[in-house]
């Protein structure tokens, strides 16, 4: 008998096509987000999800899918999941590494240009008919070639943002939990420094740190104040990394020049006073959400949970201490 899956948000036909070719799959197309209800009551006799950054897996929803042995999220990140919680239970946790790291690069500099160069806010600037004629002080912006770089969190999706910044001839700081080696702080042409360094130091300072208990509220009140006031902070990570009412009072005083964000805390639900400032740049958290990448980050899963409950041994494995139970 094929093991029955779940797959909680809507995915490519192909992603649906592969599954089925080992499993009993249960879909959620076209999509509709499953509420904590709905979505215990789908996964209760499953033995696998391929499941998103959208659905909370914790000890209470575990504690009614006994037969469950594995979830797979489509994503880097995993803060949405319990993973001490699916470990204790015997779940096997993936996410999606890899795939994903360039587009989400690529966004983080969107995130930089456009802050820097103002772009959304010229954009509405035309598109309210403003424009009556060119003038030497109009929308005045801040260099990106040969300014500073600080990247904090120097992973995969770290290091593809500092290869870029080689091309506008930047000088690249970045802060890690651990030092990377010598030959990737050379290739990228990058300096290692503590964090506060990095904060007063960097031009535009670049967040990619996985959000966990250590990493909330990374950047608040103390860290804006350390920034130079002609610095842009990007937040191309996680929600919750940083202090978003704090945040939007650095922006609104100008302890800070401006900030790009494709994350918010209680995202979609985010501080709607970021609406009222015209020095940031929002968008809502696409920074893998490229069709190739997408479609990339899906299959990704959709393998995993294959792996998982076939061979038991899964690519991309974050709990591998299951193992031992
Ligand atoms: C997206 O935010 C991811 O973690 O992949």
């Amino acid at each position: 008998m094929k093991p029955k899956v779940l797959v909680t948000r809507e995915v490519f036909d192909e992603t649906l096509e592969y599954l089925a070719q080992y499993c009993e799959v249960e879909s959620n197309q076209p999509d509709a987000p499953l509420s904590p209800q709905r979505l215990a009551e789908r996964l209760k006799d499953k033995d696998g999800a391929v499941c998103a950054l959208t659905d909370r897996i914790d000890e209470q929803l575990l504690a009614g899918c006994p037969g469950l042995k594995a979830v797979c999220n489509i994503a880097v990140g995993y803060n949405n999941i319990d993973v001490a919680a699916c470990t204790a239970r015997g779940v096997m946790v993936t996410n999606t590494p890899g795939v994903l790291d360039d587009a989400t690069a690529d966004l983080a500099w969107a995130l930089i240009l456009s802050t820097a160069r103002r772009i959304t806010e010229a954009e509405a600037y035309l598109r309210n008919g403003e424009w009556k004629g060119w003038y030497l002080k109009q929308l005045l912006g801040v260099n990106v070639h040969r300014a500073t770089l600080g990247i904090i969190g120097m992973g995969r999706i770290g290091q593809a943002i500092a290869r870029r910044a080689a091309g506008f001839e930047m000088r690249v700081l970045y802060h890690n939990r651990r030092r990377v080696a010598p030959e990737i702080e050379q290739r990228l042409n990058a300096t290692y420094v503590s964090k506060e360094e990095l904060l007063e130091r960097s031009d535009f300072v670049v967040l990619q740190v996985p959000y966990s208990a250590e990493t909330h509220h990374l950047i608040g009140a103390a860290e804006l104040k350390k920034m130079k006031r002609s610095a842009i902070l990007v937040n191309s990570t996680r929600g919750g990394v940083v202090d978003d009412a704090a945040l939007i009072e650095a922006l609104a005083n100008g302890t800070i020049r401006a900030a790009g964000l494709d994350v918010f805390e209680n995202e979609p639900r985010f501080n709607p006073e970021f609406l009222k400032l015209k020095n940031v740049v929002l968008v809502p958290h696409i920074g893998s959400s490229t069709e190739a990448t997408r479609r990339a980050m899906a299959m990704t899963a959709a393998k995993n949970l294959v792996a998982a409950l076939t061979t038991g041994d899964p690519p991309n494995l974050v709990n591998p201490e299951v193992r031992k139970r």
